[in-house]
C-alpha cells in the first residue's frame, strides 16, 4: 500500500498546476484506499509477487477518485473525507475537469500496462459506472423504487468497481478465467454490501465520523433501502417524503424527523442485514487452495464492508 501511494503521487504530475493541486488535495485528505487494497490482496491470494498490480490498483483508485470528484458536484456535496470537497474549494468546473483528467490518466496507465484484456475490463467497468450514475439520476425522487431497482443502481454505480478490483488482481496473478470469474463475483457481492452500508450510514452516522454530509441522500432525491423499508411500514413517512419530493428540498426539521422515523422502522437494521448477507456470500466464494493468511484478510474485508463505522 506504501508503493500504491508513491505511484498515486507520481501519476498526479502535470505542468497544469491546478491538476496536481486538486489531485493531491483529495488524495491527501484520506480515503480508506479500500479498492486498491482489495486488488493487491486478491493478487497475493494466488501467490503473486510481481509489481504489475501496483499501477493497476492505482488505476482502480483513480477511477474511484474521479467518480467522487464528479459525484460531489452532482450531489451538491460540500464535504469529503473530513475536509471541504474539491468543488467546495475550487468550484464545480475544476472538479469535473480534473475528474476527467483522472479518468484519462487511468487509461494511459492501462495502455502502459499493455494487456488488452485489462484495458477491455476497465473500459467496460468505467462505462458501467457512468451508466449507474445516470440510472440513479433518472430515478431521482422515484418514490415507488423497489428493493430490486435499488440493488440495480448499487451494482452498477458502485459494486462494479469492487468487482473490477478483485478481477484485476486475479487476472494479474495469471489465474484461469473460471477463478477470475469467482473473484469477480466475490468483489461484486462485497461492493453491494459496501454501498448498502453507505446508504445505512447516511441515516445513522454523524457527519464528523463519516467525513461527508449525512441525511443527504433523500435531500438529493436518492431513495435508498433504509427509506424504502421504513416507508413500507409508516404511511406518514411516505406522505412527508412525497412533500419533500414535490418541494425538491428539506424544510426546517425534515432531516431529523425523517431520520427518527427511519430509525423507528428499523430501516438501517434491515439494510445492514442485507449487507451482511452479501458479505457472507462474498466470503463463501473465496477459494480454499490459496494463501490462507491472505484469504483471512479478504474475509475480514468482506466483514468490514458490512460492519464499517465510516
Ligand atoms: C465512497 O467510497 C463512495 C461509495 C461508493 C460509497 P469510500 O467509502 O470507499 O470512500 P473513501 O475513498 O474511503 O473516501
Ligand atoms: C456512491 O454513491 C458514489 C459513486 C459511486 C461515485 P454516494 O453518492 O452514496 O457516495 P457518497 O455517499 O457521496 O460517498
Ligand atoms: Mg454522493
Ligand atoms: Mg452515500
Amino acid at each position: 500500500m506504501a508503493l500504491v501511494d508513491v505511484c498515486i503521487h507520481q501519476n498526479l504530475q502535470s505542468d497544469i498546476i491546478i491538476i496536481p493541486a486538486i489531485g493531491h488535495y483529495i488524495v491527501n485528505s484520506g480515503g480508506k484506499r479500500f479498492r486498491p487494497l482489495l486488488c493487491l490482496l486478491t493478487a497475493r491470494l494466488f501467490g503473486y509477487h510481481g509489481e504489475r498490480h501496483i499501477p493497476l490498483s492505482v488505476v482502480v483508485e483513480f477511477i474511484h477518485t474521479a467518480s467522487l470528484l464528479h459525484d460531489d458536484v452532482v450531489d451538491s456535496s460540500d464535504q469529503r473525507r473530513g475536509s471541504p470537497s474539491a468543488n467546495g474549494v475550487w468550484g464545480n468546473q475544476a472538479s469535473v475537469l480534473v475528474g476527467d483528467y483522472l479518468f484519462s490518466r487511468s487509461f494511459q496507465m492501462l495502455v502502459s500496462d499493455g494487456d488488452m484484456a485489462m484495458l477491455s475490463l476497465m473500459s467496460n467497468v468505467t462505462n458501467a459506472l457512468a451508466e449507474g450514475e445516470v440510472l440513479q439520476l433518472s430515478r431521482t425522487f422515484h418514490l415507488e423504487m423497489t428493493e430490486a431497482e435499488c440493488l440495480e443502481v448499487i451494482e452498477r454505480k458502485t459494486a462494479v468497481l469492487f468487482k473490477a478490483a478483485s478481477e484485476v488482481g486475479a487476472h494479474a496473478a495469471g489465474q484461469s478465467p473460471e477463478t477470475v470469474a469467482i473473484m469477480a463475483e466475490y468483489g461484486m457481492c462485497l461492493g453491494v454490501a459496501f454501498q448498502l452500508m453507505d446508504d445505512a450510514l447516511d441515516y445513522m452516522a454523524e457527519a464528523e465520523d463519516a467525513g461527508k454530509p449525512v441525511g443527504h441522500d433523500l435531500e438529493e432525491g436518492k431513495i435508498t433501502l433504509p427509506l424504502i423499508h421504513a416507508m413500507q411500514g409508516d404511511a406518514e413517512l411516505a406522505v412527508r417524503v412525497e412533500e419533500i419530493s414535490e418541494r425538491g428540498c428539506y424544510q426546517e426539521g425534515d432531516r431529523a424527523w425523517v431520520r427518527q422515523r427511519v430509525a423507528a422502522q428499523h430501516g438501517c437494521d434491515f439494510t445492514m442485514n442485507r449487507a451482511k448477507d452479501y458479505a457472507a456470500r462474498a466470503k463463501s466464494l473465496l477459494p480454499n487452495d490459496v494463501d490462507m493468511d491472505v484469504r483471512k484478510l479478504l474475509a475480514d474485508l468482506a466483514d468490514f464492508s458490512a460492519h464499517r463505522p465510516y
